[in-house]
Order: C-alpha cells, then sequence, then structure tokens
C-alpha cells in the first residue's frame, strides 16, 4: 500500500529520523498548503500551479550560474515554464565587436528550454543601457539605422519561431528628460534616430520572428503616486499610439521591481495599466518581479521573509485579477544571484544579502515561493484561447 506523505510524517513524528530531517522536508517554515499537497516539485511546482490557471511562471537566468551549478538547472526544469536570459542577449554581452556576436549563452539556454518543454522569453534589443564600449566610437547617425535593423534580424533570425516574446524597446519613457511624450531623449537610440526608433524596431522584429510577441518592457509605472502615474500615463499613451500607427505590438511587460516598504501602496494604478493594455489587445507579462527587502528595519530572517511574502501576495493578487496577464517572471530564482545583491543597489543594509526572490541562497522555498503559488491558485482560469500557457500568437508553433 502507498503511504501518504502525512501518514509517513505522524508515523516517524518523534523519532530520530525526524529530527534529523530538514526543516524544509519536516513541513517547518512551510505553510500547511505546501505540507498538504506534500510536494513543492511536480504538482507541487510553481509552473504546475502557474498551468492550472492558463498562466506562465518563469524567472531570468543568470548564465554563469546556469553553466557552473547543476542544482540551479535542476531549480529551474523542476519549477518554471518560461525563462529569461538576464544578460546574455544585451548587446554588451552579445557583441564583444561591432562586427562579432557571441550566442554561446543564449543558444545553450535556448537548448535547455526545448529539451525541458519551456518557453523562453528574449530580452532585449533596444535599451539604453548594457551599451558596449566600442559603441560610441562607431555607431553614428548614419549608420545607426544599419545597426540596430542588423542586430534585431540578426539576433531575431537565429532564435526565430523558439521564442514566445521579445522585449523589443526596454525602458524608453522617462519623464524627466522633459518631453511632451514622455520618451528618453537622453537614450543613445533616441540620440542617433529620433524617437523613430521605437517604431523601427518593432516592425523590423515582426519581419526577423513573425511568431513571437512583440513586448514594450517598462519599470517604475506600478505604484500609486505622481511619479509612477505620469511614467504610467506616457507608457499606455506609447502604446496607444503605436496601435492607431499600424506598429506590431503584442503585450505590456510590467517589470514589477517593488520594494518590501514603500509609503505608497498599489491598486488603482495596476488596474488602469492592465485595462489600458487590455484595451489596445495587448496580453500583460510580469517580466521581472522581485522585492527589495534593503530597507527593512528588522534583520530577523523568519520576519522580513514574512514581509516580502506580503508584498508579493497583495502585488499578485492584484495584477491577475486581469486575465490578460499571462505570465508573472521573478528576475531571478534564487536569492544567491539576484542583482539586488549587487553592492551599489543595498544602500540601507549594504552589509546584508537581500532576500527578493522565491528561494533562498540555498535554493529552499522561501516564504514568497508559497506566496506565489498561493496567488496562481486564486486566479481565475485564463481561457485556451486568450493564450496562457498555450500562448497566445504561438498557439501550436512552440514545443
Ligand atoms: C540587470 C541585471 O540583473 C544585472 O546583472 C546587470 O548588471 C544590469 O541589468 N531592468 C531590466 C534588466 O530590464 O535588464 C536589468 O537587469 C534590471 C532592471
Amino acid at each position: 500500500m502507498r503511504v501518504t506523505r502525512r501518514e509517513l510524517m505522524r508515523q516517524v513524528a518523534g523519532s530520530a529520523v525526524f529530527a534529523a530531517m530538514p526543516r524544509l522536508l519536516r513541513g517547518e517554515g512551510v505553510s500547511p498548503s505546501a505540507v498538504d499537497n506534500g510536494t513543492i516539485t511536480g504538482a507541487g511546482s510553481l509552473k504546475a500551479h502557474a498551468a492550472a490557471r492558463g498562466l506562465l511562471a518563469g524567472c531570468a537566468v543568470n548564465a554563469r550560474l546556469f553553466r557552473e551549478d547543476e542544482g540551479f538547472r535542476k531549480l529551474l526544469a523542476e519549477q518554471y515554464s518560461i525563462v529569461v536570459p538576464e544578460n546574455c542577449l544585451k548587446w554588451n554581452i552579445l557583441r564583444p565587436t561591432a562586427e562579432t556576436y557571441s550566442f554561446t549563452d543564449a543558444d545553450s539556454l535556448v537548448e535547455f528550454a526545448e529539451t525541458h518543454g519551456m518557453k523562453v522569453r528574449g530580452h532585449n534589443f533596444v535599451w539604453h543601457e548594457a551599451i558596449p564600449s566600442w559603441f560610441a566610437g562607431t555607431v553614428n547617425k548614419e549608420n545607426a539605422q544599419k545597426f540596430l535593423v542588423d542586430h534585431i534580424r540578426t539576433v531575431g533570425g537565429r532564435y526565430k519561431g523558439k521564442i514566445h516574446s521579445w522585449d523589443v524597446v526596454n525602458e524608453a519613457i522617462w519623464i524627466k528628460d522633459g518631453r511632451a511624450d514622455g520618451l528618453r531623449s537622453s537614450s543613445p537610440w533616441f540620440e542617433l534616430l529620433g524617437p523613430g526608433y521605437i517604431d523601427l524596431a518593432f516592425r523590423t522584429a515582426r519581419e526577423a520572428d513573425p511568431k513571437a510577441l512583440l513586448t514594450y518592457n517598462e519599470y517604475g509605472i506600478e505604484y500609486d503616486n505622481d511619479e509612477e502615474g505620469k511614467k504610467r500615463g506616457a507608457t499606455l499613451a506609447l502604446l496607444r499610439r503605436m496601435k492607431a500607427d499600424n506598429v506590431p505590438l503584442d503585450a505590456l511587460g510590467i517589470q514589477s521591481h517593488i520594494k518590501a516598504t514603500s509609503k505608497d501602496g498599489f491598486g488603482k494604478g495596476l488596474t488602469e495599466l492592465r485595462e489600458g493594455a487590455k484595451a489596445l489587445g495587448l496580453q500583460v507579462f510580469v517580466t521581472e518581479m522581485d522585492v527589495n527587502d534593503d530597507a527593512v528595519g528588522t534583520d530577523d530572517v523568519a520576519e522580513r521573509d514574512r514581509i516580502v511574502a506580503g508584498v508579493y501576495r497583495d502585488y499578485l493578487t492584484k495584477i491577475l485579477e486581469g486575465p490578460e496577464v499571462k505570465a508573472v517572471l521573478t528576475w531571478g530564482a534564487t536569492d544567491k544571484n539576484s542583482w539586488l545583491n549587487t553592492r551599489n543597489i543595498r544602500k540601507v543594509h549594504p552589509e546584508r544579502l537581500q532576500r527578493p526572490l522565491p528561494f533562498d541562497a540555498d535554493y529552499a522555498p522561501a516564504s514568497a515561493f508559497f506566496a506565489m503559488r498561493e496567488c496562481f491558485d486564486k486566479a481565475k482560469k485564463r481561457a485556451a484561447e486568450d493564450g496562457g500557457s498555450l500562448g497566445g500568437r504561438n498557439t501550436g508553433l512552440l514545443h
């Protein structure tokens, strides 16, 4: 007879075996639902809970960790249905020189994803950051268009048919630059090509990979405050303008780098964003979620995790109200390599490692993991024809 996990727990509780079991196996520090489900993998994984609602669960993948750590690769395969390279598709990594491309890391992640039946997001074609050092001395107003188009054709073409969605343009709004349309005029791409670089990038991306969902990805548009409200408004205005001009555009990516402590809340603005995107026929993805806990006063790890998980819960509950939201990705999976643990980001507690992600530095699920699963469970099921795990434009074509 198959002994259920609960029965096994009852039998071994109190025994020496029990005392020797790791905390997680004993069900300590784990929400009751996790114990009932018996496991955090398989049917208990993030991807399984997400898929039950027509959602994708994903994370950004650090190339070095992916290359060097088998445990990390195992975690990815067990937990996620979509991955996005954290850095290796950015210009500064992909383009060591003006003439060359370095595809090794991206190729191996795409291959891994194929092997494990996962989807891949492409991040990104155009960004004002991660510009290679050779760029300024080589790219000028005369040749910039050719550089941009060649790059998108080459990279988009290489992974054609294998990408769920491309972040075609990243972070093009910057209110402080003072333009009426909110565009970031200080971006090298804007300086070289003017505002037309955005449409050019999307049109070229559609030609290069007609099946990929073309996404505009932005941050600082999540909270209910004046500053983010302005950026949100400019973002929606940009999307509306693109649609009116028949620019190929399929999705809005809301980065969702949020804070464990903030005087502002979210809700109204998120609804406005989702609804605005939906009215334009766009899908919405949470593309880079993490919860920065640098400013949390207490050093108590359990308390910090409780606070972080609470923010995950509030945020995801709110955003998943909209069936147009099809995917939730965190920026990294484990605290071991979160970008929030780079020194210059830890300002209030520079000596303390942040705990912003669903898995801690030892790959044990943190409270945020359980909060994510709960939010997936609570979400309404996305209709298959809406996309979700079947992927919108990609239905039937990927994996
Ligand atoms: C970050 C990476 O995580 C870092 O490793 C890198 O040094 C800088 O970029 N918004 C984005 C991501 O769109 O590409 C950024 O990733 C985080 C903020």
